[in-house]
């Protein structure tokens, strides 16, 4: 548990994190609207070797970033209306095909994560202090 001070400092755990990360794993990011998740996957993105542009695939509900030896699924469950529409995106193959699969809002749809999935929570402290619990990750 740490309290990041900036969008910069979230970014950097992002970044620091993608050491730790193997294929296969799933990273459940839960917390408010503005609590730092996307910003988190940025560095995590960078830190995997991608030089992909990461924005919120809020709308698209699905993007997919090249790392230099990991594909990366970013999800966002928030758009997301049901359980059948998260399967029609293809979910399920991607959690399982080898690439790193990141997931916004995961608490929406928890009954969909694998259960070896690591969750991280974000949470707004007051202003720019965002705290983060990477406890799965120690
Ligand atoms: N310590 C911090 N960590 C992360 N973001 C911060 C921090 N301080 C301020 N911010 C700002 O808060 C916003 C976080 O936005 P971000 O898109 O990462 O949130 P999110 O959790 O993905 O929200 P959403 O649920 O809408 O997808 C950005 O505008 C960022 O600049
Ligand atoms: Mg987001």
């Amino acid at each position: 548990m740490f309290i990041s001070a900036s969008a910069a400092e979230t970014e950097a755990a992002g970044t620091r994190l993608a050491e730790k990360i193997q294929g296969g794993d799933v990273l459940a990011l839960v917390g408010d609207l503005g609590a730092g998740k996307t910003q988190f996957v940025k560095g995590l993105a960078k830190g995997l070797g991608s030089k992909d542009v990461v924005t919120s695939p809020t709308f698209t509900l699905l993007h997919e970033y090249q790392g230099d030896r990991l594909p990366i699924y970013h999800f966002d469950f928030y758009r997301i209306e049901s359980l059948a529409a998260l399967r029609a995106i293809g979910f399920d193959e991607l959690v399982f095909a080898g690439g790193v699969t990141v997931i916004e809002w995961a608490d929406r749809f928890a009954e969909a994560i694998p259960s070896p999935a690591r969750w991280i929570k974000f949470e707004i402290v007051s202003g720019d202090q965002r705290r983060i619990d990477l406890s799965t990750f120690v």
